[in-house]
């Protein structure tokens, strides 16, 4: 039930309609404390109208206004206070989530329209950064939250895996590489050969003459050029796999840039009739200058193709493949100029205005930037691996029967560390310290899956009861947050897909847990008394929206741990 649509209705009717109920549900507000009740109508607004003031506007008000649905309105100053009919709330709210379960909160504001969200996106033969990390998460979890309301997603791995430095590392690697070096060790040992491509280039700059050539020659489908550049990526794939699949990520696609190699002499041509492409320094550029940019370059002067350029063709065929709604391409904040660019340029073209970029912000260690040339670089793998590590020895602590040990600590580490990153405001610089991610105290993952495990054991010992046809009508003072909070999901979960936000979900979820935690502390949910089936309800309703919220940051939430 929408309570500020009826009391928009409500006071517009005790107006006799002179002030329409739209104008009213802007004015709205939450109160700051419950003693104000649950929404609040300040009358300031029509003091202008009626020529009188708002407290006397407000007093008048609520003698005239239809009570339906509220425990009581209150006439404060200028205000007037709505106390919601707690009972009939209470049971709408319990009653919507045990019915729908994981489907609370659907909608469907896609109407199974397309979505492409391009994301995590590393580049081969080259380790997969904690930048990729933010990529594939948030990418992850804008995916769920899209497919919960109701669009058909795309998920599409844009590998770095075409370019110039592709003709480097074929050169590097026949100059100094090995085989089952590579083999044993693949990421490894193809940095280090490219590294030392560009160490050794500077004294030798006839190496960078061979590596354009190779390139141009894996550009024009030479064999040898090929296979090695197949095999590079090959082992760079199994690798990436390796770690997404600790993170539990899956794609439709990994198309990378290379997938539109054959299409980039047509999207040069196309610029050309266009009238788009311009000769400067030898090299193709379009101009942007309208939009206040730099020029595209498109063309470098030998020829080689860009990566603007391959974003281009990538753009045209998503929309002649899947006609999205939106293009979403999830990157860190120092690609913004770019992708501006790159709107401008597509715009130029004629093509559909769907490409959307959502930028993120910098992780940090001890508040320095990180990065491979500082040789500050936090890889991945290896912080699932200890945070995995931590999680274990923590429910051995905790909790030294458990059974599935192994699984849980799985769950909870890989948990922790994409919950400390969503639950940070998207364009934020997130602080990297796993220690503070992983504890079960504070604003961590680990916080909200134990109170969801609290909740899940509570159940477990009430046994079989039948929430169903229970009372839902929980009297508890603590409890009324809990069910405010509970009806508030839906609303999170559209305004999160609006703004491409995970970290609305993530705080929620911590909010919720804060809610349930003090309920917990204070109520003897398991006494045997009429109210338990409410409170039962209640504790249940809690437990599958923390677990829903859980899943949509792509986090497994564990029922025991
Ligand atoms: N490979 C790029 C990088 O590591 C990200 C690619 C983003 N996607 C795109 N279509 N440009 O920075």
């Amino acid at each position: 039930m929408n309570y500020k649509q009826q009391i928009a209705k409500a006071v517009s009717n005790a107006l006799n309609n002179k002030v329409s109920a739209k104008d009213i549900l802007s004015k709205i507000e939450y109160p700051k404390t419950d003693k104000n009740g649950d929404l609040s109508f300040p009358c300031f607004v029509l003091a202008k109208v009626f020529h009188k003031n708002p407290k006397e506007i407000a007093d008048n008000l609520v003698k005239k206004i239809d009570h339906t649905g509220f425990d009581k309105i209150e006439a404060v100053g200028p205000y007037l206070n709505f106390f919601f009919d707690r009972k009939q709330f209470s049971e709408d709210v319990l009653n919507n989530i045990l019915k729908d379960g994981s489907h609370y909160g659907d909608n469907n504001i896609g109407k199974g329209r397309n979505v492409v969200i391009d994301m995590s996106s590393p580049n081969i033969a080259k380790p997969i950064s904690m930048g990729h990390l933010r990529s594939t998460v948030i990418g992850n979890s804008i995916a769920q939250i899209m497919m919960k309301s109701g669009f058909k997603t795309i998920k599409d791995n844009h590998l770095g895996d075409w370019g110039t430095q592709f003709g480097k590392l074929i050169t590097a690697y026949l100059k100094w590489g090995n085989k089952e070096a590579v083999e044993k060790d693949p990421i490894n040992k193809l940095v280090k050969y490219y590294v030392h491509f560009h160490r050794v280039d500077k004294q030798h700059p006839e190496l960078d003459d061979e590596a354009r050539a190779w390139f141009k020659k894996l550009e024009s489908g030479n064999k040898e050029a090929m296979d090695l550049w197949k095999w590079f990526r090959h082992v760079s794939l199994i690798s990436f796999h390796k770690t997404y699949e600790k993170l539990g990520v899956k794609f439709d696609t990994h198309h990378g840039e290379s997938f539109y190699r054959n299409m980039l002499p047509g999207v040069v041509k196309f610029l050309k009739q266009k009238g788009l492409l311009h000769k400067s320094q030898g090299a193709q550029v379009v101009d942007l200058s309208k939009y206040h940019l730099n020029p595209a370059l498109i063309l470098k002067s030998d020829g080689a193709t860009l990566y603007i350029t391959r974003d281009i063709a990538c753009a045209i065929w998503r929309d002649r493949n899947y006609h999205p709604a939106m293009n979403i391409y999830v990157t860190g904040g120092e690609q913004i100029y770019y992708f501006k660019q790159l709107k401008a340029v597509l715009n130029e073209m004629g093509l559909p205005k769907n490409v959307h970029h959502v930028p993120f912000g910098l992780i940090t260690e001890n508040g320095k930037k990180l990065s491979t040339r500082s040789g500050r670089i936090i890889l991945l793998n290896k912080v699932l691996d200890d945070a995995v590590r931590l999680a274990k020895k923590q429910i051995q602590e905790k909790n030294p029967t458990l059974p599935n040990k192994d699984e849980v600590a799985r769950e909870v580490g890989v948990g922790a560390i994409i919950f400390g990153d969503l639950k940070n405001n998207r364009m934020d610089s997130i602080n990297f310290n796993l220690k503070q991610q992983l504890q079960f105290e504070g604003e961590t993952g680990p916080y909200v899956m134990y109170c969801r495990v609290r909740a899940e054991s509570i159940l477990r010992k009430a046994g079989k009861i039948d929430l169903k046809n229970a009372d839902k009508d929980v009297k508890d003072p603590e409890a009324w947050n809990i069910i405010k909070s509970l009806n508030a999901f839906p609303k999170i979960v559209r305004e999160a897909g609006k703004e491409f936000e995970p970290s609305d979900v993530a705080k929620y979820a911590l909010h919720l847990s804060k809610d349930f935690n003090q309920y917990y502390a204070h109520s003897r949910i398991l006494k045997k008394d009429p109210q338990l089936g409410a409170r039962l309800s209640l504790v249940k309703s809690v437990s599958i929206v923390l677990k829903e919220s859980m899943r949509l940051l792509g986090v497994k939430a564990p029922n025991r741990m």
